[in-house]
């Protein structure tokens, strides 16, 4: 049932029948009763006779007669409205009532029937319909949709007690929900309307009451507004009130949208000017926005119901009808393929709203001049990628204001926009940035604060911008100084992006493409490796593994240069080193005449809590240590450190110089970020969320079978998903599903492993036992329904 209606529909609410009173009748009543003479030449009407009046001295009127048995108030409300007009919108084109000369605003005839008829004059408005030029350009269209609105400002206050009475037209009615027209609808058009209507009725007509609501004109189409006769696009005046109602405010600019689409003219582009146009003059609420493309549909498909009940259920309906119906389906149709929520934001957006639900269009165009600027090698995270704006501690801010809590982003350590470390970056860019060719006290002083941070005899520090220069510098070291060219890397390592480190990380491209100079090692893992947990001796089993490698490089002829390790190896799927891994394979490559190079760009910093830096739960002090993401808190910093006799053994061929590495300003952002670690008790908040990750991760893995190992340390977590415990399977699917349902739930993760099936949990060091907690819940959600 419809729910806007408050009776059933009735025959004569749908008769569209004008009246055919005799011309020299109504030339005589112009005369008897206006003192009017002239000739009468006829005009449309849906439910009067209207005929246009023109005197021997030129000037013209309108003679409007209404059905017999029209009620009263109806005329009465559109003769009041139009006096409101004059009174309080003076400078408003529209017709003026010509009061007859009894001081009538109408007089009553007689047809031969015995019927009796209202008769009233209205002005001439000279112009032209808009509809005599097709196609419309944007202007006109933008004309017409402001003179609407400053109309319905006109009406505003106006009130009449016939103002809500039964319009067929009125979108409030909902006239294709009403079982009566149906049975007249056709085929084609139900179809077309059928989903739409059941969530219009569901969604949208429930909302209508809540809205603002005055008398509107309602009937804003390109025969009724009129342009003036030079062509310029300029609107001069509208006709015909008889469609007028209360009803929401918005449903007015519903009404202009639908008809200039009806008409053909309409493409999403002009109807979002058409949007602009109005609201400049009456700005729009947002919950008017929110309806407006739904009242649109709804007006259109009400048309197509009327043309079809007036084709079917009237006796001799015009040509006309039969003739545009294409027309209506044809703008129904477009406008039902366009994406809602496209049209809802290009609405907003037309009325200066920043964007707010995930702005689909406005990511969609992002992304597309973000392929074309950056090339397709450039990878998106997420099905419906992110698009963020703002970041505050373990926060990260969407275009829509909306926030997510932040579980991977280990680059901003201490925390997005720590505020020290803002204003440190801040004061020094404002005092001076060169570089390390002219002295400087931070570089000098950031050095020290970081090398004390290690054991001796690591206290040289080269700085670079990322880890990659960390990384490729370090192996341009190690080959200088062990005179060899070989360098091992475990499989489907990560090490960075240049000639290089690039080729150094073997998760990038096939293995059949590793050069000769390139030897790699399986990583320790004890879920799906050679050695399985609980293996005795397990770290020194996989170790041995450099051996063969290390003789594979000797036979090349390339020697053993360097064993590049990322201690927890990320790319691997977070795989902690074991005991005694790294002593043997330090000890390993160091008597093949190479050096240990430990990668700590993801595992230091205090990532895994108990240790800043993840080699020192080993008993073994690297040779070079590479440092990146965290050390700037975003800021792009890098650095190697090493031993004194190393830094001598290069610079004794090699000087080094990098523009930007150790610039004043990444410098005293590198102290900041040392500063907040030594005074804000990071290393305690990432024991104490560690620990209440494990606990948590342990009760979902117990709980879900989807989880099948659960392997980190502090802050830095893997969770391996599976299709069954027995074969290993990894479950990719059902991973990225889980990395998609939590980013819908406000959390943000990613995915690492050689087959992409290990969910990563790598906040900021800043990741409390609370967000901890809030984590745990939104994982149970997201494996609850993977
Ligand atoms: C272990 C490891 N080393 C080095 C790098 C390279 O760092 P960047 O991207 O700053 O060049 C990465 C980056 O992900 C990494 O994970």
């Amino acid at each position: 049932m419809n729910v806007a209606l408050q009776r059933p529909l009735s025959a004569v609410d749908l008769n569209f029948n004008p009246p055919t009173i005799p011309l020299g009748q109504l030339r005589d009543c112009a005369r008897e009763f206006w003192g009017l003479e002239g000739e009468l030449t006829p005009l449309d009407g849906e439910r009067d006779q209207n005929q246009r009046l023109t005197t021997a001295d030129g000037a013209s009127y309108v003679l409007k007669v209404s059905a017999g048995g029209e009620n009263e108030g109806a005329v009465d409300f559109q003769v009041a409205a139009l006096r409101h007009l004059e009174r309080y919108a003076p400078d408003l084109p529209v017709p003026r009532i010509i009061a007859s000369t009894r001081g009538n605003d109408r007089e009553w005839i007689a047809a031969a029937d015995g019927k009796r008829h209202m008769v009233r004059v209205l002005s001439w408005l000279p112009g032209t319909p808009l509809s005599q030029s097709k196609p419309l350009g944007t202007n006109a269209l933008r004309n017409a949709a402001a003179f609407q609105a400053k109309l319905a400002r006109g009406l505003r206050g106006f009130f009449h007690p016939h103002a809500r009475h039964f319009v067929a037209w009125d979108i409030q009615r909902a006239l294709l929900l009403e079982p009566g027209i149906q049975a007249w609808v056709a085929d084609d058009a139900k179809a077309l309307c059928a989903d739409f209507n059941a969530r219009f009725q569901r969604e949208v007509l429930p909302r209508l009451p809540a809205l603002r609501a005055q008398v509107v004109h309602s009937d804003g189409h390109a025969d009724n507004l009129l342009r003036a006769e030079s062509g310029s696009d300029e609107i001069v005046g509208v006709i015909d009130f008889g469609d007028m109602v209360h009803a929401p405010l918005v449903q007015d600019l519903a009404v202009i949208l639908a008809s200039f689409a009806r008409h053909g003219e309409m493409s999403l582009e002009n109807a979002v000017a058409q949007v602009e146009a109005w609201n400049a003059v009456l700005p729009l609420a947002d919950e008017e926005l929110e309806v407006l493309h739904d009242l649109t549909l709804l007006r259109i498909a009400t048309s197509l119901c009327m043309y079809d009940f007036r084709i079917h259920a009237t006796e001799k309906p015009p040509a006309w009808l039969t003739e545009e119906r294409p027309d209506i389906v044809r703008s129904l149709t477009k406008f039902l393929a366009l994406d809602r929520a496209e049209v809802h934001e290009r609405y907003r957006a037309a009325c200066g709203r920043v964007s707010r639900a995930p702005a689909n269009i406005e990511i969609a165009a992002l992304r597309e001049r973000r392929s074309r600027a950056l090339g397709p090698s450039y990878r998106l995270f997420y099905d419906r990628p992110v698009h963020l704006v703002r970041g505050e501690g373990t926060w990260l801010f969407d275009a829509d204001g909306r926030r997510y809590l932040d579980c991977y982003n280990n680059v901003a350590s201490v925390g997005h926009c720590h505020p020290h470390v803002v204003a440190a970056l801040s004061r020094q860019a404002a005092t001076l940035n060169t570089h390390t060719r002219y002295l400087h006290d931070n570089v000098v002083r950031y050095a020290e604060r970081l090398t004390a941070t290690m054991p001796e005899p690591l206290r040289v520090c080269y700085f670079v911008c990322t880890g990659t220069e960390a990384v490729d510098l370090a192996i341009r070291i190690a080959r200088v100084v062990s005179k060899n060219e070989g360098v091992i890397v475990s499989d489907d390592s990560y090490h960075g992006n240049s000639n290089v480190v690039g080729t150094a990380s073997t998760c990038m491209y096939p293995k059949s493409e590793q050069p000769a100079w390139l030897a790699t090692v399986p990583p320790p893992n004890g879920y799906r490796g050679e050695y399985r947990y609980g293996t005795p001796d397990l770290g020194r089993k996989y170790a041995a593994h450099i051996d063969p490698a290390i003789a594979k490089l000797q036979e090349r002829k390339q020697g053993a240069a360097a064993w590049v390790c990322d201690i927890i190896f990320d790319s691997n799927g977070t795989i902690l080193s074991p005991p005694g891994y790294l002593e043997y394979t330090a000890g390993a490559i160091r008597a093949a005449g190479g050096l240990f190079i430990a990668d700590e760009v993801q595992s230091g910093f205090y990532r895994t809590g108990d240790e800043m830096w993840a080699f020192n739960y080993s008993d073994v002090v690297p040779d070079m240590v590479c440092l990146g993401k965290p050390i700037g808190d975003g800021h792009p910093i890098g650095a190697v450190i090493t031993t004194p006799a190393i830094a001598a053994k290069f610079a004794a061929k090699y000087s080094y110089f990098n523009t930007f590495g150790g610039n004043p300003v990444s410098a005293a952002v590198g102290m900041a970020v040392l500063d907040v670690l030594e005074r804000e008790g990071i290393q305690q908040n990432v024991i104490a969320a560690g620990k209440v990750l494990e606990a948590g991760l342990a009760q979902l893995a117990a709980k879900y079978s989807l989880v099948a190992d659960v392997r980190g340390k502090g802050l830095f977590w893997g969770l391996e998903i599976v299709r069954d415990h027995a074969m290993r399977a990894p479950a990719v699917e059902e991973a990225d599903r889980i990395m998609n349902l939590l980013r819908e739930d406000g959390f943000l993760l990613g995915r690492t492993g050689a087959f992409d099936n290990v969910i990563k949990i790598r906040p900021p060091l800043v990741f409390t036992p609370d967000n901890a907690r809030t984590l745990l819940q939104g994982l149970e959600r997201a494996l609850s329904r993977a």
